[in-house]
């Protein structure tokens, strides 16, 4: 039922040649635009498709929750999971193609390559979860070589991906530019996340300072102050006054190294990673001094 909706306005592909036959038809002098995500999809994911709609001539999105960016004790069994509302959601978004790979499609029987992504994917994110980023890097390398496109799209929400992104892209040649596009909020700064939805009301409340934290470390650097310490001393207190926050990591490092800074002499960025109860959040802020 859904899919025959779907067919009318959007395709909906699920497997690779049919994939790789379309971006070989459509690519002829056409820009493909590229949003993957892992479904669920929000407001965050709705702002990349909508910049891929405007610079490019077809935009494909495709929701594949990557089994192999998940750590054992991660939630990938309970990540949300929602092909009607997402299959609308892309439909109204003017999306061309919805492509959604089954783990088998992607990972066959047998299956035994890997990106293996650097010191720059081995600190913060990736040193709390390793081989995150392997699986991120390895999953996004492969959807490019089925989609083909000449733009891709990723938010700042995820700071760190943008940047083992645009390494991986660098690295390894692909003709592919990568546009990162601005972190899409609740009105009170919660960074719009899937993962929200796991939060009860009372945990909602408290996950709003994340952002506030982040708001207070832009204004200290913004008053003046140069010692990171400082910054991130006045970020964590704030963390630490709301009780089902625990903080897993809160730096301040160098936009495009992602290297610890010390001394704030240039653009910083900072970032979050926060357990509200039994929900992992992360957000960043890029901040001039
Ligand atoms: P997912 O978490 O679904 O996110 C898909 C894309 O949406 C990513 O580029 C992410 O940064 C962006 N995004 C998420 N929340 C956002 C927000 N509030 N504002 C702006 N952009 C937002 O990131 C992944 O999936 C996966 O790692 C993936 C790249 C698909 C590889 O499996």
């Amino acid at each position: 039922m859904v899919d025959c909706y779907i067919k009318r306005t959007m395709r909906l592909i699920k497997t690779i040649k049919q994939m790789r036959q379309w971006a070989e038809r459509r690519r002829r002098g056409k820009t493909i635009g590229f949003v993957p995500t892992m479904g669920a999809l929000h407001e965050g994911h709705r702002s990349l498709m909508r910049a891929a709609r405007r610079r490019c001539d077809a935009v494909v999105v495709s929701i594949f929750v990557n089994p192999a960016q998940f750590g054992p004790n991660e939630d990938y069994a309970r990540y949300p999971r929602d092909l009607k509302g997402d299959a609308a959601l892309c439909r109204r978004e003017k999306v061309d193609v919805l492509f959604m790979p089954t783990a088998e499609t992607v990972y066959p029987e047998g299956h035994d390559t890997k990106i293996l992504v650097g010191r720059i994917g081995e600190v913060l994110e990736g040193a709390v979860r390793p081989g995150h980023f392997s699986g991120v890097a390895t999953v996004v390398a492969k959807l490019f070589q089925i989609v083909r496109p000449q733009i891709a799209f990723f938010g700042q929400k995820d700071y760190q991906q943008t940047v083992v992104i645009k390494r991986l892209v660098r690295d390894l040649n692909f003709p592919v530019k990568i546009v990162v596009c601005p972190t899409v909020r609740e009105k009170d700064g919660l960074a719009m996340s899937s993962r929200n939805r796991y939060l009860s009301s009372e945990e909602r409340n408290a996950s709003r300072v994340l952002f506030k934290a982040l708001q207070k470390g832009r204004e200290r650097i913004q008053e003046g102050e140069r010692d990171s310490a400082a910054v991130r001393d006045a970020m964590t207190l704030l963390i630490q006054e709301q009780p089902p926050a625990r903080i897993e990591y809160a730096a301040i490092v160098h936009p495009d190294t992602l290297m610890e800074v010390t001394q704030i002499e240039g653009p910083v960025v900072l970032l979050l990673a926060v357990w509200i109860g039994k929900t992992r959040l992360i957000d960043n802020l890029l901040v001039k001094p």
